[in-house]
């Protein structure tokens, strides 16, 4: 039986890889090179300081701990600028009727989610009252695939992993939920997340049913 949904926040309930992309690549290009939106597709799932990292490969810069920080907090500094101006217009299409859907079938839902911005995102948005229990970047110290951050929703629900269904984006998030017991729908293209126990593009038209006969298979 499925009792909970657990939701990633970025690439399942709205889009912010585009704000983030604006912001990592302003920095990049202060730092002299460029960043294109194919490097962003690698840092889909992945925590601020890991993707500054990843920065830092693709421009073939060394920087010391001190100025990373400073760097990330500057990014995200940016980064904010475009979050405080979302309005609950940026929900994905069916993303609400769906947990609409699970809220009159008595299914909880959770949020699992490595960003620490995550509570400003869903305040924006206006779907923080839809979750039952949030866990976001500022509650784990592993990161994905690591299934902390999906484990702990579980918990806070008092829910037992196979009870609960995640919805991912990125491969090391889909990777964590598997690595947690729990199953995955995987949001995107099949290619991608082939981990995951089937794929959507998206969450239009998609309903508990759509989620059980697809779980099912
Ligand atoms: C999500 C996004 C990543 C982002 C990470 C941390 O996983 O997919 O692109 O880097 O969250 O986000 P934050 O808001 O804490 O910088
Ligand atoms: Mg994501």
């Amino acid at each position: 039986t499925i009792s909970a949904c657990i939701f990633d926040l970025d690439g399942v309930v709205v889009d912010t890889a585009k704000y983030h992309y604006i912001a990592w690549k302003s920095l990049a290009n202060g730092l002299g090179f460029d960043f294109t939106e194919e490097d962003n597709e690698r840092l889909k799932g992945v925590s601020r300081m890991r993707s500054l990292e990843i920065l830092m490969e693709i421009g073939g810069v060394d920087l010391d701990q001190e100025t990373q920080l400073k760097l990330a907090a500057k990014k995200n500094e940016e980064y904010l600028e475009y979050i405080l101006k979302m309005t609950p217009d940026e929900i994905l299409p069916g993303v609400k009727t769906f947990f609409e859907d699970l809220k009159a079938k008595g299914i909880k839902i959770a949020l699992g989610s490595a960003s620490k911005n995550a509570m400003t995102i869903l305040e924006q948005l206006k779907l923080t009252s839809y979750f039952d229990a949030i866990v976001d970047g500022t509650h784990v110290s592993k990161a994905k695939p690591d299934p902390e951050v999906f484990l702990k929703g579980a918990e806070l629900l008092g829910f037992e992993p196979a009870n609960c269904v995640v919805f991912e984006d990125a491969e090391a998030g889909v990777e964590a939920a598997i690595n947690g017991g729990m199953r995955c729908v995987g949001i995107g293209s099949p290619d991608v997340l082939n981990k995951a126990n089937f794929v959507v593009p998206g969450f239009e038209g998609f309903s508990f049913e759509t989620m059980e006969s697809g779980l099912n298979k």
